[in-house]
């Protein structure tokens, strides 16, 4: 058995990681904490009463080098990177979900703030399960993706290929409103967000970047991507459509069932993807379809799982030398 800790509890990513770390055979939860600490996960979480009691602390790096062998950090950007270098040092393993450890340096400094650990920044690892599986078995630091970049990547990764990389990509992508977080403004105030859907900050969007940088890791392609988010009516699911102009005559359909044949948690789609089909799941749903030499491509994930939390355990579960699939959530919440 593996002791584990959840830094950031309170927070919508850290609910899923308590939900999945309950049920996980190998992983025990040893360690909860938050900001303020000095409450229990059930007072925090209403829906864990008579689940789960435990205790829930306020945030310290001596706790959890005391408690746990890997942690994961379900915190905002900044407040990572202050836990994670010195647990590293101390030889705990840490899954981060913020944007800290995803990026270069300059991408980084560029889009967020100035990196205070650049030490470890070169060795973390990013979690995108798919393409960094042999890299993650090694790491002591894995950095979860975005969650647009995540369900994008999965799905326009395959066709780089047959691309015609020097034209643009354009990349429309829809996220439920827990994919902000629980602390409330006034975008996703219910009026503003219920009947609508809006676009907010097109083309300047953080992860933009990310996965610019990460196509370009991948393929050594520089392109210029066009990543405008909007905000839909619904609580978790992500629906991203990617627009490229194909170099190559190909079968979109087969291109995809060749390149995922091996990742069970890929599912490729004969039909247009929807969010509800992987809500509550670790799956990443793609269709894709041509017309000519334009090319679409969708793909459907849950933010909180694919896009955070269970491709944390993912990563988690492969840093420890466990079975890839090992606690991770498959049924969806449907009807
Ligand atoms: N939501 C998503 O769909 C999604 C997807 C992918 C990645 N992410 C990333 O995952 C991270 C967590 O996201 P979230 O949506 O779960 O955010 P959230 O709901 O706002 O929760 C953030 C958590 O961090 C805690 N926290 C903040 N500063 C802290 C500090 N200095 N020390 C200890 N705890 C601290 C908060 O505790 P208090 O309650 O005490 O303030 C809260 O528990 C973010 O970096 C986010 O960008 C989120």
């Amino acid at each position: 058995m593996i002791n584990v800790g959840v830094v950031g509890a309170s927070g919508y990513t850290g609910l899923e990681l308590v939900k999945i770390l309950l049920n996980h055979p190998q992983f025990v939860l040893k360690y909860l904490a938050t900001t303020t600490g000095d409450t229990v996960i059930e007072a925090l979480h209403p829906s864990l009463q008579d689940v789960l009691t435990y205790p829930v602390e306020k945030a310290s790096v001596e706790a959890v080098i005391e408690h746990c062998e890997l942690v994961f950090l379900a915190l905002p950007h900044k407040a990572s990177m202050g836990f994670a270098k010195d647990l590293i040092e101390k030889g705990v393993k840490v899954v981060d979900l913020s944007a800290d450890y995803r990026l270069e340096l300059d991408t980084y400094e560029k889009n967020y703030c100035e990196h205070e650990d650049k030490e470890h920044l070169d060795e973390s690892v990013y979690a995108l399960i798919e393409y960094y599986r042999e890299d993650l078995k090694k790491a002591r630091l894995a950095a979860g993706p975005g969650c647009y970049p995540t369900a994008t990547l999965l799905g326009i990764l395959p066709f780089i290929p047959y691309i015609d990389t020097s034209t643009p990509l354009f990349v429309d992508a829809k996220s439920g409103v827990s994919g902000a977080g629980k602390k409330l403004s006034q975008t996703s105030h219910f009026v503003n967000i219920n009947d609508n859907i809006f676009a907010y900050n097109p083309l300047k969007h953080r992860h933009g970047p990310e996965i610019a940088e990460k196509i370009e890791k991948v393929h050594g392609a520089k392109m210029n991507v066009n990543f405008v988010p909007h905000l839909i009516p619904a609580t978790r699911g992500e629906l991203v459509s990617v627009y490229a102009t194909l170099k190559e005559d190909i079968d979109p359909i087969e291109v995809l069932k060749k390149h995922y044949e091996n990742d069970v948690f890929i599912r490729i789609r004969e039909k247009p993807v929807d969010i509800k089909s992987t809500a509550g799941t670790h799956f990443c749903d793609i269709f894709a379809a041509k017309n000519g030499n334009a090319l679409f491509v969708s793909s459907a994930i849950d933010n909180l799982l694919r896009g955070a939390s269970s491709q944390a355990l993912v990563a988690a579960n492969l840093m420890c030398g466990l079975p890839e699939g090992m606690g991770v959530p498959t049924v969806a919440y449907m009807p």
